[in-house]
């Protein structure tokens, strides 16, 4: 389950040409089941009307501390009573001085003072004015009392200077608030590619061979990756998931077209876990042409697909982990996967069983490493269960080489 699944967040929009980009944030947000209720500035409205993020959230925006048809009882006092964050993104010098001095002339700035609740803040400005003394000064006040600034980027800016002070990407403003949201950083910072899902191998221009992976084993994979702090690169087959918010997705059909991706991002990650199933061979030479029904019935030549997992030790230092699907002699398949790929560990699980496998909300196995004769066992439990669990074994694992 999402760390953001039933989260109370309130954003807060302000007068940056960044406001644009928090539309952004809404939807990885509301996608991964949070409720957002938007306030605006004045100023925000002028950049993004606020028609666009009642759209996005499915409810009414809110711009007026004393709103011509008041409701009973302010609105920002109920908010203060249900939220679980704050997020002001784009966050100007102005709301940040405001928040500063406890200044409360609007009804965001009003709402910031009366929420006694994490905040997170993603300044965006000139240059300049992120340079100047006062605006550190007031971020320093505001961070000693506990808020999340996330720095702007270096940049080219909406005056066309070049300089700090571009609102950091929605991306890493979500995971920022996950992380803030979220329990142990055991991974914080860490490069961790996932593969995903099935392989599709295209017969014509309209049918293809694949498999019944779902893709929700490498989604919860790359989900508790994302919770605990890491920089997650998401690699899938087609499924029908939405990808976890704040990963960098990357979307393939063949075993060919995962294996370019795969390689060229290997060498830069700390962690690799491939719990695709990808498939072990395509079609030698697919029709460019829709194979009509009338002629003689097609026979289908197939050919290996490179095996991408046993080509990665040699271009990464990485820690490689593999899945293996199991029917019989699982222990001595999985172990000799883990040998002939050079893994580092291998995730036993099984084609057969109720409940576990292919497109099942849970799963089970053993996760056996390379250097070590502990094997993990883990009993029927949801995919992201396992995940976590997975991700902890693997800690633990790195702790002995060291
Ligand atoms: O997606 P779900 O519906 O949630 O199902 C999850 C799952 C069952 C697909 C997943 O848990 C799993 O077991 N994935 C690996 C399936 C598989 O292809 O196993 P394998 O034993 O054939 O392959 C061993 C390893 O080599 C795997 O890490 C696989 O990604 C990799 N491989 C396999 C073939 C190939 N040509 N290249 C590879 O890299």
């Amino acid at each position: 389950m999402s760390i953001f699944k039933g989260k109370n967040i309130l954003l807060g929009v302000t007068g940056s040409i960044a406001a644009y980009k928090a539309c952004e944030i809404v939807r990885l947000l509301t996608k991964a089941g949070a409720r957002v209720q938007v306030i605006m500035t004045h100023s925000g409205t002028k950049m993004v009307g606020p028609a666009t993020f009642a759209a996005l959230t499915g409810r009414d925006v809110l711009t007026e501390l004393f709103p011509k048809e008041p409701k009973a009882g302010l609105e920002h006092i109920h908010l203060a009573e249900t939220l679980d964050v704050i997020i002001v993104a784009p966050a100007t010098a102005n709301i940040i001085a405001k928040t500063a001095h406890g200044i409360a002339d609007d009804l965001l700035s009003t709402t910031l003072l009366a929420c006694d609740v994490p905040k997170l803040f993603a300044p965006a400005m000139n240059f300049r004015m992120w340079r100047n003394e006062a605006t550190q000064s007031n971020l320093a006040i505001i961070r000693q009392r506990g808020a999340t600034i996330v720095d702007p980027e270096h940049g080219q800016l909406a005056s066309l200077a070049v300089g700090e002070g571009r609102m950091a990407e929605p991306k890493t403003i979500v995971n920022a608030l996950r992380k803030l949201l979220g329990g142990e950083q055991d991974y914080e910072g860490q490069r961790v590619l996932i593969t995903a899902g099935p392989t599709r191998e295209p017969i014509d221009p309209v049918r293809f061979l694949s498999n019944r992976s779902s893709g929700k084993m490498g989604y919860a994979l790359a989900a508790a990756a994302l919770e605990r702090g890491a920089r997650v690169t998401l690699i899938s087959g087609p499924t029908a998931l939405e990808p976890p918010a704040g990963c960098d997705f990357i979307a393939v059909e063949t075993a060919e077209e995962m294996e370019k991706q795969v390689r060229a991002k290997a060498p830069d990650q700390e962690l690799i876990i491939m719990a695709a199933a990808v498939a072990d061979f395509r079609i030698a030479r697919p029709e460019t042409r829709k194979i009509k029904r009338g002629g003689s019935t097609p026979v289908l030549k197939l050919e290996p697909n490179p095996d991408i997992l046993k080509g990665l030790r040699p271009l990464t230092d990485a820690y490689l982990v593999g899945f293996a699907l199991e029917v019989e002699k699982g222990r001595e398949n999985a172990l000799k996967k883990l040998r002939e790929k050079q893994l580092d560990a291998i995730f036993l699980n099984y084609a057969d069983r109720a409940d576990s496998g292919f497109d099942k909300e849970t799963n089970e196995g053993i996760l056996f490493f390379k250097d070590s004769e502990e094997e993990v066992p883990f009993t029927l439990q949801s995919k992201k269960e396992i995940a976590h669990g997975i991700l902890t074994a693997i800690r633990e694992d790195l702790k002995r080489e060291t």
